[in-house]
């Protein structure tokens, strides 16, 4: 699905907040590949899962198109510097609820660049009457757990020696999830 475009002036910094379109594609893949060199809070390792420029059309084309996809962009002076997503489930039982991930180029960390893709993107789910967001974050990424608690999230779960780091560590991943609805029983 797609969204209205946002313009944002945070320090002085002035960005957009976009859903991505074809032409991201190759700057998608680059910030991609940059930030999995700049940060151990996401999955994989620099160059690893690599998604080429095709790769991004595929997914840009797939969110575009599916109603509980929303794929949203930062810009600054036409730059990407962060992107979102969040990823619906096309199976019935689970059509409920979407998988949110954020990521933002360390050199603009602490702009409200991470915050406003999480605003726009809890916004569209809530108003598209998306029950369940759901999402994985390190233990020890606190600056985006207080983030998602801030917009609503709960933890649900704990998964524990989740991940082994560049410190030979094990660190747990934690399970957020927020509800538009809370139905028990
Ligand atoms: C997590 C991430 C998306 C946050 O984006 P960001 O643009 O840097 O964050 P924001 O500027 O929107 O700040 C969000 C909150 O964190 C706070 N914050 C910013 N920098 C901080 C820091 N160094 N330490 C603690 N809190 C910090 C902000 O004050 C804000 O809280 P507030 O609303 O109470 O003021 C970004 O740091 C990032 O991409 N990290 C690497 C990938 C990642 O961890 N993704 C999430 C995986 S689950």
């Amino acid at each position: 699905m797609k969204v209205i475009q946002k313009d944002l002036i945070i320090r002085n910094l002035r960005y957009v907040v976009r859903s991505a379109v074809e032409i991201d594609a190759k700057s998608l893949s680059e910030a991609r590949l940059q930030i999995d060199g700049e940060t151990e809070n996401l999955d994989k390792e620099k160059g690893e899962a690599f998604l080429r420029e095709s790769d991004f059309i595929q997914i840009i084309k797939e969110d575009t198109e599916n109603p509980n996809n929303l794929f949203l962009v930062a810009e600054v002076n036409k730059n990407i510097v962060g992107f979102s997503r969040c990823e619906g489930n096309k199976l019935k039982r689970s059509s409920h609820k979407v998988e949110f991930g954020v990521c933002v180029l360390k050199e603009y960390w602490g702009n409200g660049i991470g915050e406003n893709l999480l605003r726009e993107s809890v916004h569209w789910a809530d108003s598209n009457g998306i029950n369940k967001i759901t999402l994985n974050v390190l233990e020890t990424n606190d600056k985006a757990i207080k983030l998602y608690k801030k917009y609503g999230f709960e933890v649900e779960g704990i998964l524990e020696q989740d991940k082994k780091l560049s410190d030979g560590n094990y660190y747990n991943t934690v399970i957020m999830g927020r509800f538009l609805n809370r139905h028990r029983g």
